[in-house]
């Protein structure tokens, strides 16, 4: 083996040499005058990649793209994760582009925000209501209100194993990106960890009657303990709190209906987004009718502002999604996505054996959501690392800031991946005992959440 680690360590030194960024190394000047960040999301950012990586995408087809300069990649976590039938699928292109032909947006509702809001409470069990938007930040935040709203307290508890919520006051107050956010308003979101129910249950004891909903992902890259969901429903239920799943990545990854139907424990509202539309624009806030109604006009409640927007619910968006869920349903995707993470994960766990590798590197979380971790001489988390493993990737022809794939993964892809893996543990190994800066070349990615640059 450590003849043909050695063969892919060279040529994979050969393609560093053939690999031209020069269009994308003149843009970035221009979008970092023009864009703050250079980029519209944070997490495609420069400081979220190695110095050695494409500045800009031309174009994708399934899970291949191009960069400006011509260079040809496998791409995973597409779309940050929305993308998960392929780049440019055709038959959702072509149903948003029918759709698009009859007119995006009117002055009053389209019959296509019925007939998805037919779709989705039908997959949904115990789901009665739903309403869209156009991204899970929105969704999250108007569960959130909801959720104040019927019960009329303030206080959000929000599990801080999960990465991400919303890019609203009541989540990024609670990061260290929390410039131009009032401290009162951070102050309202509470923190609890997953997976202990002590740790919730210290929450409700401490503010008695104040907590309004209880916020979580139901699986992130650690799967529940038995029973754990169910028992955070139940104390929710016991202290009259909302519970809420955000299912903006486990929707149509864990299986069609989300990780709610996965677990089977049935959440007062959730919310979808990411792939519900294939990279279109368009997510969806799903629940108990008793609490969705106070978004409706029929309660003599006072009236929750709920999700109105001008573009919420563009038709060739919902058109987007009804094909999407087609799609699933015919072809069984999630079964696909959970196969094929699973053929990449064994092909991983392989090289990462032969490279003597367990503990420095590895997997986690589901199949159908993978995502690496890079860790140190000192088995510690390591950007510098994290950095190296994704510049030798790129090298060999993949963008993987996570493994997550999707329904146009081949065989052969994910066989290639597993070579570009196998390359890029090789150059690990070799840092891990000679040293990074030895082979990672620029500075390191660094942390989304940080106060400073
Ligand atoms: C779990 C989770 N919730 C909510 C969001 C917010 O979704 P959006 O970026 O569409 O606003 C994200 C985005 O990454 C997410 O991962």
């Amino acid at each position: 083996m450590a003849n043909t680690a050695d063969k892919l360590a060279a040529s994979a030194l050969e393609a560093v040499d053939r690999m031209d960024f020069s269009k994308s190394r003149d843009l970035q000047p221009k979008a970092h005058r023009l864009i703050p960040g250079g980029a519209h999301t944070y997490a495609k950012g420069d400081d979220q990649y190695p110095e050695q990586a494409p500045g800009f995408i031309a174009r994708g087809k399934g899970c291949h793209v191009w960069d400006l300069d011509g260079n040809e990649y496998i791409e995973y976590g597409m779309g940050l994760r929305a993308v998960t039938l392929g780049h440019a699928f055709e038959p959702v292109v072509e149903a948003a582009y029918k759709q698009m032909q009859l007119g995006t947006n009117f002055s009053r509702p389209a019959k296509i925000e019925v007939d998805l809001a037919e779709v989705m409470l039908e997959i949904l069990d115990g789901a009665d209501m739903v309403k869209f938007a156009k991204n899970g930040s929105d969704v999250t935040t108007a569960a959130v209100k909801l959720a104040r709203a019927y019960t009329g307290r303030d206080l959000v508890a929000i599990c801080d194993d999960h990465p991400f919520f919303s890019v609203d006051d009541w989540f990024i107050g609670t990061t260290e990106v929390n410039a131009g956010i009032p401290q009162a308003v951070s102050r309202l979101s509470l923190k609890f960890s997953y997976n202990d129910l002590g740790s919730l249950r210290r929450l409700f004891d401490q503010h008695p009657n104040q907590i309004a909903c209880v916020v979580l992902e139901p699986e992130n890259a650690v799967p529940p303990a038995p029973n754990y969901l169910a028992q955070v429903k139940d104390l929710c239920e016991e202290r009259g709190a909302v519970l809420f799943f955000d299912e903006t990545i486990t929707g149509f990854r864990w299986h069609l209906a989300g990780a709610q139907k996965f677990h089977g424990v049935v959440p007062h509202l959730s919310a979808f987004g990411k792939a519900m539309g294939n990279g279109f624009a368009v997510a969806a806030l799903a629940g108990k009718r008793d609490i969705m109604r106070l978004g409706g006009l029929d309660h003599d409640q006072p009236r929750v502002f709920l999700l109105s927007t001008t573009h919420g619910a563009e038709t060739h968006a919902l058109a987007a999604s009804l094909e999407t869920i087609r799609i699933y349903r015919e072809r069984h995707v999630v079964e696909f996505l959970w196969k094929q993470g699973e053929r990449l994960r064994s092909l991983v766990h392989r090289s990462v054996a032969e490279n003597r590798l367990e503990g420095f590197f590895g997997l986690a979380g589901r199949p159908c959501n993978l995502i690496f971790f890079t860790h140190d001489q000192e088995q510690q988390r390591s950007q510098p690392f994290r950095t190296l493993f994704m510049q030798e990737l790129i090298r060999r022809g993949v963008i993987g800031p996570s493994f997550v794939v999707s329904f146009s993964h081949s065989d052969a892809d994910i066989d290639r991946t597993a070579e570009a893996v196998h390359g890029a543990l090789v150059v690990y190994r070799k840092a891990l005992d000679e040293g990074v800066a030895k082979y990672l070349e620029g500075r390191p990615i660094k942390p989304v959440y940080r106060k400073f640059n």
